[in-house]
């Protein structure tokens, strides 16, 4: 039984959440989080297995969700266009939507940076696949999710910004002692994360006096495994001195979703560890 939440603004029982990029780090305890306050889920990402398996997850954690799974393309309309069409035939409405999905350049160690090269180099396909993934997914995902949404004149559309869409990464964290050539966080991702922040705001203004509410969540850094060197180097530009847990967006996740932030639209709620406050 899902208890904790209920009866408080937070409580999801019965909402319809869909959420896309469902599998990454930080979709899968978005997941989770709604499942834990009482919602049902639909999550689409682009591994089938990857998606039962968390399916799996789910019923053992929190019994009374209702959980469908779909392969999901967000640069694919049609594909956006099935996983809201699957919320639709099976509950008739969609309450949240949280657009996970992203091409997400990571540093942990294992990750493959060797095309994270100086601003110069920039593979133009890199630069292209992130824009049709992060901005054009996410302009395709809305369309898709807000059309039903428009039925019923009210729900919760939140985008996952990054403290790299406020303000430039510092690559010097990105040096590592005795590297010949230095990695950086590409230009393409800080791009994609200000221009969602845009869509953000474009259309919490469209959807003027109804009460679909569009906003965003902005994490930084999780830690996953790093090195401790990049680990050190991330922390030491922060207040709190340390990275992100994954765990520590669910909250937010379950606020921005449910009737919590009934009063909140075209905003972004910045959790970075005080980041951008220094
Ligand atoms: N993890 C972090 O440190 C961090 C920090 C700040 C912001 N963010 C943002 O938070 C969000 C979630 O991050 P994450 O750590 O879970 O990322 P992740 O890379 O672990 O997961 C992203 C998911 O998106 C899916 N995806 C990629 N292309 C897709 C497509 N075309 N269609 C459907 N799904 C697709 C991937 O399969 C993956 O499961 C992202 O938008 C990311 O940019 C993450």
């Amino acid at each position: 039984m899902n208890q904790a939440y209920k009866g408080t603004p937070f409580d999801l029982t019965g909402r319809v959440v869909l959420i896309s990029g469902a599998t990454g780090l930080l979709g899968k305890e978005f997941a989770l989080a709604a499942a834990s306050a009482g919602a049902h889920l639909v999550m689409g990402d682009l591994n089938i297995s990857k998606l039962e398996s968390l399916k799996s997850e789910i019923a053992s954690a929190s019994p009374d969700t209702q959980t469908w799974v779909q392969v999901l393309d967000v640069t694919d309309a049609d594909s956006c266009r099935s996983i809201a069409q699957l919320c639709e035939a099976r509950f008739n409405r969609i309450d949240a939507v949280v657009h996970s999905a992203a091409i997400d350049p990571k540093f942990e160690q294992g990750s493959d940076t060797s095309r994270f090269s100086k601003f110069t180099e920039l593979p133009r396909e890199l630069w292209e696949a992130s824009l049709d993934v992060n901005l054009t997914g996410a302009f395709l995902f809305a369309q898709a999710t807000c059309k039903v949404m428009e039925k019923s004149g009210k729900g919760s559309v939140i985008f996952l910004g990054s403290n790299y869409g406020l303000v430039g990464p510092d690559q010097r964290i990105y040096k590592k002692a005795g590297q010949e050539h230095q990695t950086y966080k590409p230009a393409v991702y800080s791009v994609c994360k200000a221009g969602l922040l845009g869509l953000t705001k474009f259309l919490a203004a469209y959807y003027m006096n109804t009460s679909i509410r569009i906003n965003m969540l902005t994490p930084s850094g999780v830690w996953n495994q790093h090195d401790d060197e990049f680990a050190n180097n991330y922390s030491s530009r922060t207040i709190l001195g340390r990275m992100s847990e994954k765990n520590e967006y669910r909250g937010a996740i379950i606020f921005l979703a449910s009737d919590a932030s009934s009063y909140m639209t075209g905003a972004n709620l910045v959790i970075d560890g005080g980041w951008t406050a220094l």
